[in-house]
């Protein structure tokens, strides 16, 4: 059976210290909750903190044996980790910072400090469990630097990582002092999954933004491999919340059974936690008393509130807060048979948790922020026999994403939710059933199966993956092959582009300058007898001509309309400059209204690079580029052609493919070979003969025989092929 390591701060179960020892209890929260539910076609190992800290040797033994009983493997923390880390990092930082709170975000290089260090103890746990064929599977924002340490060592291991909480716009994100670390720890799985589709936006964006990488439809290409970012809501286990507890009833079950009988019952569950709005809630619940006497005695509030991270100020704070409005309102409207909110803090048994679901007729979710929410998912799942029962959502849960039949509400407008709770209390049973069903329906068909079972198969597609389809990378056979017909070959020829190809790409184009090691390489190439180079450039003929000129290698200036002939520059073209005086005042104005955008201005071509401006705006203008230059292009016989960050207008009638036939047409090379990365060297490859080979460098649909990775792997190509002969 394949083995699937699930790696997450938090093990299903927590340890607690009594008196009577150690007791183990299920985890509070999403995430275990919803983790447990995984079916079982894989052996599941899951390593994870048990909760508590600082225990004796004896004691660590003890329950690592117990716990590996259940597959469950664990990493203990100190009391200092708990502290910088969790509480710390994790808690103090992160969680605010990502779920917009910014007032409460604690930066503090401590706890960073403490939260690599926990993220590599996570990693050597995993390292010391890990085999050949088993993949990967790590959770949340505790761990988001696992997947970049893991994949310094297990460069080939199938990684995937799942974020469980929002991801944060760009612009708050930006504030973090570690953001480019995290991204790039994130970075180091194969596929990263979110809840909703904002999440993952907001992802992308900041990759781009921080460190550069463009998204194709979701891929991005990081060190070479793919990376997959992608929305897979979570579910939940629907029969087990459909079908509620199977044991006979308790008397807590009873009595809510029966409460629920004698009054409409209002149901709110979650973690004691700022980012769930139940100050919020409760205010809301006092103005629709207020408003509504009429259900004085009629109705109950039942909120369940589940401690959680109570070391942690705001957390002790908010427990105060909504203990004082409790009381107040409970004060305020009760009478000797009318409690208007009953409170608890604390958590309770799955019966008693399905009998309250089962029993309420509203629930009432409020969230300012939160991944997922799978409590409102539980409830809906809960009606599934009666049908009755309405869920009032905050638009900011992802669950309000798969879940648009509920009343949405915004939670920080007190009155939208009081009008949801009057909808509510009046909602027709014809409409309570309709919106259920449509929602149990999405829920029965992605339940917290299909959730896995899709992330884990796209995680291991992912691995085979390489972006825009019908890929032909060089494989390692082909590549030898090519460097053997080289070898055997009595002439050859190689025309090869230059920026993007033999070079990467920067941001001012003249630090794109050929380094030492790429002279030598195309200088030995050159001494070979029978070995002609060709550069074939979109460049202007001084650049190239410093560059290359000393090497006595051939050159091609400005897609074609230069060639250098015996140590000189020649027209290649019937070409003319006169339309400059037109077209440049329009790309001047562009540059004035696009910063970070330049004109470079050759003999017969205007260029407009765009490299550091943002790509939205920059495609923005390029749609303008075209649209602006239309009528102007076709009157003087001119060209619009969009390169890598680059547009050029030039002479109708040059291009690459066209100076690379002049070679073609004369040469008498059994071997020839052709590599360029973009669009201006697809001339190139469509004018080579069928049996030349022709190589693509990067991963954009082409009409090349095959393609290369990076610049890095042309060079070693070039490299082998210097080195073939001697
Ligand atoms: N839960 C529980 N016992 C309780 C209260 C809640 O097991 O007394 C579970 C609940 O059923 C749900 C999870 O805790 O599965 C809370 O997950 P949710 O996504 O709503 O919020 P999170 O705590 O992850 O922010
Ligand atoms: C949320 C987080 C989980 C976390 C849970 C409980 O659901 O996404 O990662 O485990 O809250 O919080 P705790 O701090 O107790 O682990």
């Amino acid at each position: 059976m394949p083995r699937i390591l699930i790696v997450s701060n938090r093990l299903p179960v927590t340890l607690d210290r009594t008196d009577g020892g150690l007791i183990y209890h299920p985890s509070a929260g999403g995430l275990a909750t919803g983790l447990t539910s995984l079916d079982d076609s894989w052996e599941r190992i899951w390593i994870g903190w048990p909760g508590q800290s600082n225990f004796h040797l004896a004691e660590e033994e003890e329950i690592t044996h117990h716990l590996a009983k259940e597959n469950l493997v664990p990493v203990f923390l100190s009391e200092e980790d708990v502290t910088n880390f969790y509480e710390g990092f994790c808690n103090k930082t992160i969680w605010p910072q990502f779920h917009y709170f910014p007032q409460y975000i604690a930066y503090n290089d401590d706890y960073w400090e403490a939260y690599k260090a926990v993220n590599q103890k996570f990693t050597d746990a995993v390292a010391t469990q890990i085999r050949p064929d088993d993949i990967v599977w790590v959770h949340d924002y505790q761990l988001m630097l696992v997947p970049g340490m893991l994949r310094k060592q297990f460069a080939e291991t199938s990684i995937g990582f799942f974020l469980h909480i929002p991801f944060p716009s760009y612009e708050l994100f930006r504030t973090l002092p570690w953001r480019e670390e995290l991204l790039h720890g994130m970075l180091g799985a194969d596929l990263i999954g979110f809840h909703t589709f904002g999440y993952m936006r907001h992802f992308l964006s900041s990759v781009y933004r921080l460190v550069g990488m463009e998204q194709n439809f979701g891929k991005l290409l990081v060190d070479n491999r793919t990376v997959n970012v992608d929305v897979f809501p979570m579910g939940i286990n629907y029969e087990k919340y459909a079908e509620g507890a199977p044991t006979l009833p308790s008397a807590e079950v009873e009595f809510i059974r029966d409460y629920g009988k004698r009054r409409k019952l209002i149901l709110s569950i979650d973690r004691l936690d700022y980012s769930k709005g139940i100050p919020q809630r409760v205010l809301a619940y006092e103005r629709f008393l207020e408003r509504n006497p009429v259900y004085h005695g009629k109705v109950t509030l039942i909120m369940v509130v589940v401690p959680s991270r109570a070391n942690v100020d705001q957390y002790f704070q908010l427990k105060e807060t909504i203990e004082q409005s409790v009381g107040r309102i409970n004060g305020r409207f009760g009478t000797f048979n009318w409690i208007p909110i009953r409170y608890y803090y604390r958590s309770f048994p799955f019966d008693s948790l399905s009998a309250m679901y089962k029993s309420a007729h509203i629930a009432l979710i409020t969230p300012i922020r939160d991944g997922m929410n799978l409590v409102a998912k539980e409830f809906v799942a809960s009606k599934h026999q009666e049908k009755q029962g309405v869920l009032i959502l905050s638009e900011m849960a992802g669950a309000a994403s798969d879940m648009p039949e509920a009343l949405l509400i915004n939670p920080i407008d007190i009155n939208d939710m009081v009008h949801s709770l009057e909808m509510a209390m009046e909602m027709p049973a014809e409409e309570q059933k309709e919106r259920l069903e449509s929602m149990q329906e999405r829920l029965i068909q992605y339940d917290i199966k299909y959730w896995a079972r899709t992330f884990i198969s796209q995680q291991m597609d992912t691995k085979k993956l390489l972006p825009e389809g019908e890929v032909k990378l060089l494989e390692t056979d082909q590549w030898d092959e090519l460097i053997e017909a080289y070898q055997t070959a009595s002439s050859r020829l190689l025309m090869l582009d230059y920026d993007g190809t033999l070079v990467n790409f920067v941001n001012d184009p003249d630090d794109a300058y050929p380094d030492q090691e790429l002279l030598d390489i195309l200088k030995k190439l050159n001494e070979q007898p029978g070995t002609t180079i060709v550069i074939i450039s979109g460049r202007d003929r001084h650049t190239l001509g410093n560059w290359f000129g000393e090497l006595g290698i051939e050159l091609v200036a400005e897609h074609g309309v230069w060639l250098w002939r015996n140590g000189r520059w020649v027209l290649s073209n019937e070409v003319n400059s006169s339309w400059k005086i037109d077209v440049r005042p329009i790309m001047d104005n562009l540059v004035a209204r696009t910063p970070g955008s330049f004109v470079e201005e050759k003999d017969y071509t205007l260029a407009w690079h765009y490299r550091r401006v943002d790509k939205d705006l920059g495609a923005k203008r390029v749609r303008e580029i075209r649209d602006g230059l239309i009528y102007l292009t076709a009157n003087h016989n001119l060209q619009v052609l969009e390169g890598n960050k680059v547009v050029e207008i030039r002479n109708s009638g040059v291009h690459k493919g066209k100076a690379a036939s002049m070679w073609i047409n004369k040469t008498t090379s059994k071997f020839i070979l052709a590599m360029g990365d973009d669009h201006t060297d697809e001339d190139t490859f469509q004018a080579m003969p069928r049996d030349a080979y022709t190589i693509k460098v990067g991963y954009a649909k082409t009409h090349a025989k095959h393609k290369l990775r990076s610049t890095e792997q042309a060079r070693a190509l070039l490299a082998d092929l210097a080195t073939s002969f001697s």
